[in-house]
């Protein structure tokens, strides 16, 4: 039976990165067996030069229907002054909200050969292994109420507004993020931090309550509480001590970050958006994207690093598909390449061979 993706390359680097993408799936369906089908489409600045939207209705119908989509980046100084409700980051807002991708996998993996590229001293990151678990389609990235209200004029004449986002969790929410962490971290090293800022926000207090009730179901796991700061403070300072870290849509957001660049570019971050398992198909929904954006400085020079962009794509291998030993077969091609001195630029190191992208791309396919 063929596999349906939808392609959705977006803006800056995103389309460079994604014609590695397509390479690789060529060479899957002649060698490897598989039977990928896919659709391209647009979204973020490049739908909305084309649209004058993030993502058209055709385009979203598309994503719902596919059995996976793998996703770019999206946004560029050029949008910049674009409505807020049309800008490039709206697109992917939409296909994580209406495909309910509520549950996003980031995992940071120091890979051996990089080791040295981190930011921080080799001992700290060498075989550093974690996995971020943030929530994806709740808390303030659309609570409502999300407004700017204008209060009128101060006594210089100056007008004044007031701008609101909402923080906003409902139980059924944390309970499921919670679930999907406790059954990766049974898989993994059986140990879980939970992230919030009970000590200062409501919405932190109920995340803990909730996340403690699912933690009795799962009595094998090391469960820990942590400050949303000092777990960001302990990712810098000693990042081996962590497995899996639960937490919601913002600190995941930028938590996440700090923990790609621990191993060594934000270049080598994949990620999946995973929504609920439909009890009568199996299937879920699904979305792939590397965790660093669409580097509009460096767009169209084919010097990007499609690393997090293919190792994307093996998650959906894993994730969408059970295709298991095809991902470890690209991760190690991934290590392989890395292992024989291959860099892109973001990962240059001394004594390496500096490659470009579409030549990363062949590389990898080449170890496969
Ligand atoms: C990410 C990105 C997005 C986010 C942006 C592009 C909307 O930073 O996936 O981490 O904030 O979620
Ligand atoms: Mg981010």
């Amino acid at each position: 039976m063929s596999q349906k993706l939808f392609l959705l390359p977006g803006d800056g680097i995103g389309t460079e990165i994604m014609a590695e993408v397509e390479k690789l799936i060529a060479f899957l369906n002649k060698n490897k067996n598989t039977d990928f089908f896919y659709e391209k489409g647009l979204v973020g600045g490049s739908a909305y030069d084309e649209y004058g939207v993030a993502i058209s209705d055709e385009d979203m119908a598309k994503a719902l229907e596919a059995d996976a989509v793998i996703f770019g980046a999206v946004g560029g100084p050029k949008w910049d002054n674009v409505a807020y409700d049309k800008r490039p980051e709206a697109g992917l807002l939409r296909l994580r909200k209406d495909l309910g991708l509520f549950a996003n996998l980031r995992p940071a993996i120091c890979y051996q050969a990089l080791a040295d590229a981190s930011s921080l001293k080799r001992e700290l990151v060498e075989g550093l292994d974690i996995l971020i678990v943030r929530e994806l389609t709740g808390g303030v990235y659309f609570g409502e109420p999300k407004e700017i209200i204008e209060l009128g004029d101060n006594e210089h004449g100056k007008q004044q507004k007031r701008a609101i986002d909402t923080q906003l969790y409902e139980s059924y929410e944390i309970d499921r993020i919670a679930r999907v962490a406790f059954d990766m971290a049974i898989k993994r090293n059986k140990k879980l931090h939970s992230a919030d800022k009970k000590n200062v926000m409501i919405s932190g207090v109920l995340w803990d309550e909730v996340v403690r009730e699912v933690a009795k179901d799962y009595q094998e796991v090391e469960f820990h509480h942590i400050l949303a700061d000092n777990c960001a403070m302990q990712l810098v300072r000693n990042p081996k001590q962590f497995d899996v870290i639960v937490t919601d849509n913002l600190f995941g957001d930028i938590l996440s970050d700090a923990a790609a660049m621990l191993t060594g570019s934000l270049g080598m971050l994949p990620s999946a958006s995973l929504g609920a398992i439909d009890k009568k198909t199996g299937k879920r929904k699904a979305l792939y994207e590397p965790v660093h954006g669409s580097a509009p400085d460096i767009a169209g020079k084919n010097i990007a690093n499609p690393i997090a962009m293919i190792a994307s794509f093996a998650m959906a291998l894993r994730y969408s598909f059970n295709m298991i030993e095809l991902a470890d077969e690209i991760e190690n091609a991934i290590s392989g390449v890395l292992d024989d001195g291959l860099r892109s630029g973001d990962i240059m190191q001394e004594n390496c061979q500096q490659v470009s992208t579409s030549e990363m791309g062949d590389a990898i396919i080449a170890k496969l």
